[in-house]
């Protein structure tokens, strides 16, 4: 076999001396010799990204797995993301880590990566990272946590939070009894259990074939996880052998599938930028369209926070992912493989339903359709999109005065004030909070509801922004507004008292003022954060917008994997 890490380790001469020799400490001269493929374990465990945290023991079953199927497994950490420590949004830093693990692949003597994420940025940019150097790749989601619960009920890592802090606002829930739930929300290891963002990427990876079928969701403290890892390390040595690339398993027809099971799972609207942000890599053609275009029509069949009731560990219980996708069998490309090199549906033969309550039958939706819903109109030329299964539905078609908000600190200044000019009809509008407006385009968008409309009882609005929302949040959140504000976008001429006209059936979403006088108005752009170095700068320099997946723009299309120099 003529392996990649071989034009590193062999031959006679000082350089290939050189990358053994320092290599050697405790590696016996034939981890070097005989074809053994190196497969680099892409680590994100770190303290300071807590859902990640055991990745660490992960790591080692995967290694065992490696090595017993003759390859030699070497750890290597890589940038890690804490969705809730990382200021100013771990999502700034989603590109960064990307480019970093992909450019840390290329540059090492390996042959192919086993991509350990969990918490939400992790795997996003790990197969961000894979897809452009294409080496053979696979996933092993680190898993949801099992449920907490307080006072008797479960509670929902992420979506709780929201709903609690709400009710302290409303003054139905005491401050002190909402600080006491703080030690039960997160029970073990793992990352949060609804089906947020870290729970649909993992899915997701399911879903594009990276990751061995049945893997994804299977909870972070629960022994079958070890297995699978140990059983992913074999199959990373057998990807190599066998040359099977991301770009082979990563083809149209699996976004499409991925598109499917993220309305199925009613999952969270980030999975779009990521998506969209994985398909530029790979040179895969994918647009906004597809998924309101594949996703219309697909019913919600995973009755699970924030859309639902249950959480991560009863959907695994219930018989997991596989056991949902075969109720949409029908509508999954059957060609599109995964990493076992046979096709996505032939893996869900055999998987079964064990609770109906928690994963529905096709003839018993949650929802007949649940694909996340792409609007355009003079308030979002280039696409806003909207999960319809975790709005209300009354909301879907709603006309009201917009309230203006130009930053979060802005919405912090005034939410809650008695003299804001607020009722339940009004639609509440962020600006300034896109990709380069933040920068980073934060998780803001479900922004709070004013305190005097949570104490008369008013539970949801109409929101809209150029921001996106925490996977877990629920509510009638118009999310990813493009162009942005702080890109000359047309949120950034909209002002309070303007009638905005929100039509789902229709895919509109309006600002009702003639568009001589829109274009007439002065843009305001006061909230944008301008950065003059490092990252920040190039982030907002070359970020593209939501609708392409805000990835920055020279990072598109495949790298591939070719080193043209020695180091020596
Ligand atoms: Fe890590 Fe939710 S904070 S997955
Ligand atoms: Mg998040």
């Amino acid at each position: 076999m003529d392996l990649r890490s071989s034009r590193w380790y062999s031959g006679n001469d000082r350089n290939s001396y050189i990358h053994r020799a320092w290599m050697r400490r405790g590696l016996p001269r034939e981890a070097f010799e005989g074809g053994k493929p190196h497969i680099a374990i892409a680590n994100t465990a770190s303290d300071l990204t807590p859902c990640n945290s055991h990745l660490n023991e992960v790591a080692q079953s995967v290694m065992n797995g490696v090595w017993e199927a003759g390859g030699v497994p070497l750890n290597l950490p890589v940038v890690s993301l804490g969705e809730t420590n990382v200021r100013p949004t771990a999502m700034l830093w989603r590109n960064l880590a990307a480019m970093a693990t992909e450019e840390m692949l290329r540059a090492n003597p390996i042959d192919g990566v086993v991509l350990l994420g969990g918490c939400d940025k992790t795997i996003p940019s790990l197969l961000m990272a894979a897809a452009s150097v294409d080496l053979p790749a696979l996933v092993v989601p680190g898993g949801p946590m099992l449920t907490g619960h307080f006072r008797g009920a479960p509670l929902g890592c992420g979506t709780d939070v929201w709903r609690l802090s709400e009710e302290v606002r409303a003054g139905t829930l005491s401050r002190e009894a909402f600080l006491r739930s703080e030690s039960s929300m997160i029970r073990s290891r793992g990352h949060c259990n609804t089906m947020g963002t870290a729970s649909t990427m993992a899915c997701m990876a399911e879903a594009l074939g990276m990751t061995l079928p049945g893997t994804a969701g299977t909870p972070a403290p629960d022994s079958r996880l070890l297995e699978l890892s140990h059983e992913s390390g074999r199959l990373a040595v057998e990807l190599v052998e066998r040359g099977r690339r991301p770009s082979q398993v990563m083809t149209r027809g699996s976004f499409l599938n991925a598109i499917v099971a993220l309305a199925a799972v009613g999952g969270s609207t980030n999975a779009v930028v990521h998506l969209l942000a994985v398909a530029g890599r790979l040179g895969v053609r994918l647009d906004l369209d597809d998924f309101d275009r594949t996703g219309s029509g697909v019913p919600l069949l995973a009755d699970l926070q924030p859309a639902g009731r249950h959480l991560m560990d009863d959907l695994f219980r219930a018989g997991g992912l596989a056991a949902l996708l075969k109720e949409v069998e029908d509508l999954l490309d059957p060609a599109a493989i995964t990493v076992t090199g046979r096709p996505l549906v032939e893996h869900l033969a055999g998987a079964e339903i064990w609770d109906e309550d928690v994963i529905r039958r096709r003839s018993n939706p949650l929802l007949p359709d649940a694909g996340i819903a792409v609007l355009r109109g003079n308030l979002a030329p280039s696409g806003a999109v909207i999960k319809p299964a975790a709005a209300s539905p009354e909301l879907l078609r709603h006309r009201g005065r917009a309230v203006v908000f130009d930053s979060v600190e802005d919405v912090h200044a005034r939410l809650d004030s008695p003299d804001l000019d607020v009722d339940e009809t009004s639609v509440l509008i962020l600006r300034g909070c896109g990709p380069k407006g933040y920068p980073g385009m934060p998780e803001v968008g479900n922004l709070p509801l004013p305190a005097k409309l949570l104490e008369k009882g008013v539970r949801d609005m109409v929101r809209i922004s150029d921001a996106r929302m925490s996977g877990t949040a629920y509510g009638t959140v118009v999310l990813h507004a493009a162009p942005e504000a702080a890109a000359g976008g047309p949120l950034a001429r909209v002002r309070t008292g303007d009638p905005i006209v929100l039509d789902v059936a229709a895919r509109r979403l309006d600002v009702d003022v003639p568009d001589a006088e829109l274009a007439a108005r002065e843009p305001v752009m006061t909230g944008h954060a301008r950065p003059v170095r490092g990252w920040e700068r190039l982030y907002v320099e070359h970020v593209t917008q939501a609708d392409r997946g805000a990835d920055l723009d020279f990072l598109l299309g495949s790298g591939g994997d070719h080193v043209g120099r020695e180091s020596h």
